[in-house]
């Protein structure tokens, strides 16, 4: 088995770990405590094409491979957990259903402008009584004569605020299940899109995070993504890809709050010696270190195989669950290293500790993924 890069691979890596050093990490404390989105830095990331990643060539993007994309996501959140989200849902939850199942006119409409950065996009899924069971829409579209009329309030909208467009998904007829569910591309700017709040979080501070409502919002019939029906499949197909991002952002929060807990157990003197001389912090970070890499490993799996284009939703919920549950494990062992100044905003370690929780809750909760994985090995074992 093959486990090196290749040299574009390592060429855009180190290009994203630059910008991420430079331009991301010396205002992440910043960004989380103003809670403002960092525009200025998004536009920084597009002009390196970080936010039409796997988009064509021919629709304004890189066309670069899905495992750069995991490697850019690494650094970039590593250097800012926020600015990963906003690059996250760009590339995943609105270019990849947009490239994957739209119209030649959608795509020529769509992807050079949120490749360019010029626009962003967002993806709503999510409902204020619908989460994990997503088939349960209670948005709904009704289509009239020429025009589909929407009706209904979406919630957890990564972008939402910022969006100039919107991948939205709701019902048509629930007598059908989840047969009766339907896709749509939204422009924001039309009359019946009303960003109605944007939500005051625990961490990610910087990206937005809203509830948008839906009022008599009307839509041409080409507005709809996909098949009449198959929306649902357009909402799981983008998750599976959603999830190997947010596994990265999950992979870099934990690989910067390990790093700085690494320097400073050989700044911090206690009993004579760097603390990082004591085995019960070189047990912790040994235990760090093992657990990043193996998180590292199954997101690289599961961006090989949605690559070749194979079956990957089982590997990117492997990876999702691992690489949260480890980003969660690593921050909390982060601040036990730091002691004291862990739990005071002096450092940075608080920051990814709160960072790193919702990548616990996002594109699927940990039960979920385990739920995908569990249905996954029962039917076609491992
Ligand atoms: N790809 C394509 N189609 C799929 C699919 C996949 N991975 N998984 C299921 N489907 C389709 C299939 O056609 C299936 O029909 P068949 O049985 O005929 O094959 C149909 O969907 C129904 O599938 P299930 O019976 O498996 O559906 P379910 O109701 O049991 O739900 C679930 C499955 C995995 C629980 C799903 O509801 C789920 O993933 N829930 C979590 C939702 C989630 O991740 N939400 C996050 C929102 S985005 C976000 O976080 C906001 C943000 O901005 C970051």
């Amino acid at each position: 088995m093959e486990f090196s890069l290749t040299s574009e691979q390592m060429m855009l890596r180190d290009t994203a770990r630059e910008y991420a050093r430079n331009e991301l990490l010396p205002n992440a404390a910043r960004f989380d405590a103003e809670g403002v989105f960092p525009g200025a830095q998004v536009k920084g990331m597009a002009e390196l094409g970080l936010m039409g990643m796997m988009v064509d060539e021919a629709h304004g993007g890189v066309g670069m491979d899905v495992l750069s994309y995991a490697l850019a996501m690494e650094e970039i959140s590593a250097g800012c957990a926020s600015c990963g989200v906003i690059m996250s849902v760009n590339n995943s939850l609105v270019c990849d259903p947009i490239e994957t199942f739209g119209s030649q006119e959608q795509k020529q409409a769509w992807l050079p402008k949120l490749a360019s950065g010029e626009q962003l996009g967002c993806f709503a899924l999510s409902e204020p009584g619908t989460g994990s069971d997503a088939a349960a829409q209670t948005c709904k579209a009704v289509l009239e004569g020429d025009t589909w009329v929407i009706n209904g309030e979406k919630n957890w909208i990564t972008n939402g605020a910022e969006a100039d467009v919107c991948v939205l998904i709701a019902m048509e007829d629930s007598s059908k299940g989840v047969k009766g569910i339907n896709a749509y591309i939204v422009p924001t700017d039309m009359p019946g899109f009303v960003v109605a709040k944007n939500e005051k979080k625990l961490g990610i501070k910087a990206s937005s995070t809203s509830q948008i409502s839906l009022q008599d919002l009307r839509l041409p019939t080409d507005a709809l993504l996909g098949e009449r029906g198959k929306g649902f499949n357009v909402a799981m197909h983008t998750l599976d890809g959603g999830r190997i991002g947010i596994a990265a952002q999950a992979l870099g929060i934990a690989r910067q709050a390990y790093e700085e807990a690494r320097d400073y157990s050989m700044e911090r003197h206690a009993f004579g010696a760097p603390i990082g001389n004591l085995q019960a912090i070189q047990f912790m970070l040994a235990d760090m270190a093992t657990e990043i890499e193996a998180a590292r490993l199954l997101i690289w799996q599961a961006a090989m195989l949605k690559e070749q284009k194979g079956n990957y939703g089982r590997a990117s919920a492997m990876a999702k669950v691992y690489a949260s549950e480890v980003s969660a494990r690593v921050t909390h062992k982060a601040i036990q290293v730091f002691g004291g100044y862990g739990y005071s905003k002096e450092f940075p370690a608080e920051r990814h500790f709160r960072d790193a929780r919702i990548t616990e809750i996002y594109e699927g909760t940990s039960e979920i993924q385990r739920l995908v994985i569990a249905r996954s090995v029962l039917k076609e074992g491992i």
